[in-house]
């Protein structure tokens, strides 16, 4: 066999193997829905509950590796830092937090990730969704500055 062809066998039988190692893909069940208006959650669902939220819409690609790897990741890591699904189980202060670092997230570009956009064109924040969401952060209560994480 010509070493290209070895090496191109070899490189299949990695892909075919990796898909053996399994990755877990839940949707734990909603026990604390954010309560916001209904025009604020419709673009929260739309551009951010895949990865902060336990209503997960996992897509074709998330059943192959190593692309299942990278999106249980992200939405692993998604889901600590901030959870749709479970909000109200959060302290009060955190979630007046939150409710600001939600429209900084989107106001810097830095949410949704940049590779989720063009991977999902329908979640695009457009300008209206930005106006919605910046009137429902604003209309939070005040927290300290540069507190707006965590
Ligand atoms: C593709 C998955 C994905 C999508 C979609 C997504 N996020 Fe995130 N988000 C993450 C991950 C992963 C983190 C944690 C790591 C980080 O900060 O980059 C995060 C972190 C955050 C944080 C915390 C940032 C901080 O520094 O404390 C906020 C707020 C946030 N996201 C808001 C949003 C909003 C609002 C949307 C929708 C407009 C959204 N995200 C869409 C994956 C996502």
């Amino acid at each position: 066999m010509k070493k290209r062809n070895k090496i191109l066998l070899g490189l299949l039988a990695v892909a075919v193997f990796i898909q053996l190692i399994p990755v877990p893909k839940t949707n734990p069940p909603v026990t604390g829905e954010i309560a916001a208006p209904p025009e604020v959650k419709a673009v929260l669902r739309k551009s951010c509950y895949d990865c902060h939220s336990n209503e997960t819409a996992w897509p074709w690609y998330s059943r192959i590796a190593p692309g299942s790897w990278l999106l249980y990741r992200d939405v692993t890591q998604g889901r600590r830092t901030m959870n749709f699904s479970a909000w109200q189980q959060m302290p009060q202060d955190r979630q007046n937090r939150r409710r600001k670092g939600v429209w900084d997230e989107v106001a810097s570009g830095d949410m949704p990730l940049w590779f989720y956009k063009p991977l999902h064109p329908a979640s695009k924040v457009t300008d209206e969704d930005k106006a919605i969401l910046k009137a429902w952060s604003d209309a939070g209560p005040a927290v300290p500055k540069g507190k707006t994480g965590g």
